[in-house]
């Protein structure tokens, strides 16, 4: 018995697959029903008792052996497979298909990197905030319509014993309390992040949506800087020449405007999306309210600045001619590969 194991253990030392099925071959022929192990096992009943032990010591061994050399077969099938059927792994690969970046993120980054350009960092805050950030520390008085319920998500109730009420931020601006609670002026910040609010989803609304904010604080800014700022952007991002300041409101701007870019009347478009009038409203700004400054730490009486604040979907949909909100949040791949 002990001369066959040896020959055995030889064998099995020797063996080299030549592929799948003689490795399969080989399982079966030491481990099937009717295989080598399973006769030694019934010889080794039969054997001296006194014998048992070593010769028991000697089959596991031609087991184990048996069971390794299985294993490492299996394991290195993967390269004798690609030996065999002549698949070379230093070739160069084929091309492999990129995808394409989203419209927003496009419009986003192009819009950053404008502002970049004269100075602007790039800054971000929390989507879920407190309403200190979102409301009260922007001077929007207790009763103020932009809290009800319709239009903010709320998160979690004020209590009485102080806790501050959590709403999903329904603006970026949030983000310049942080900034300015943060950082000592000059601050010159921009804020990109997503928004939202209380409506029913259309093809002009939107639950979720993405804005830009922009801030800029130091001494003696004045609101010449901020028109002369907002001009070199519409020249950069739409290549048109000529903006309006229109009077408006804010809670958090002293004196609050509009601004429109002329679009011009050429083509057909133009007055389908500008109504007939060649303007175009594309964002809201104004000079930070005293108030403000003061609630974030910033003297007013030593500082000032202006902010502003836009729709990067609106933004999007005038590039692209694209009249539907909803596309920009379905992912479907027709729309996505036409940015690429
Ligand atoms: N937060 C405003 C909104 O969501 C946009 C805005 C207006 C931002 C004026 C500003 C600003 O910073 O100065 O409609």
């Amino acid at each position: 018995m002990q001369d066959k194991i040896n020959q055995y253990l030889q064998e099995v030392e020797a063996f080299t697959s030549t592929g799948d099925q003689d490795t399969e071959n080989f399982r079966i022929k030491f481990l099937g029903r009717k295989g080598l192990l399973n006769d030694l096992f019934e010889e080794f009943k039969t054997i001296p008792s006194d014998q048992k032990k070593v010769m028991g010591q000697e089959l596991n061994k031609l087991k184990n052996a048996v069971q390794l050399k299985l294993e490492t077969l299996q394991q290195s099938n993967g390269h004798s497979r690609t030996q065999n059927e002549g698949i070379d792994l230093t070739r160069p690969s084929g091309i492999v298909p990129f995808g394409s970046r989203h419209p927003l993120a496009i419009v986003r980054s192009e819009i950053l990197e404008i502002f970049s350009r004269i100075g602007f960092t790039v800054a971000d805050g929390p989507e879920i905030e407190d309403d200190w950030h979102v409301f009260s520390g922007l001077n929007f008085p207790p009763e103020h319509p932009a809290r009800d319920m319709q239009d903010t998500f709320f998160i979690r109730k004020g209590t009485e014993n102080g806790h501050d009420e959590m709403v999903l931020r329904t603006h970026t601006s949030s983000v310049q309390v942080r900034a300015m609670e943060n950082q000592k002026p000059p601050l010159r910040i921009v804020m990109p992040g997503r928004v939202y609010r209380n409506e029913a989803v259309s093809a002009r609304a939107h639950c979720q949506f993405h804005q830009i904010e922009g801030l800029y604080i130091d001494k003696g800014v004045s609101f010449a800087d901020m028109k002369q700022t907002l001009l070199y952007f519409t020249q950069e991002f739409f290549g048109k020449a000529k903006i309006r300041l229109r009077p408006s409101y804010f809670p958090f701007t002293e004196p609050s405007a509009e601004m429109d870019v002329y679009w011009g009347l050429q083509t057909e478009a133009d007055y389908r999306i500008t109504k007939g009038t060649g303007w175009l409203e594309i964002m809201g700004c104004g000079m930070v309210d005293p108030a403000v400054l003061s609630a974030s730490g910033i003297d007013p009486n030593e500082y000032s600045g202006f902010a502003f604040g836009m729709g990067i979907e609106r933004i999007a949909m005038l590039r692209y001619q694209i009249d539907d909100l909803r596309m920009f949040f379905e992912n479907d791949v027709r729309f996505l590969k036409q940015f690429s």
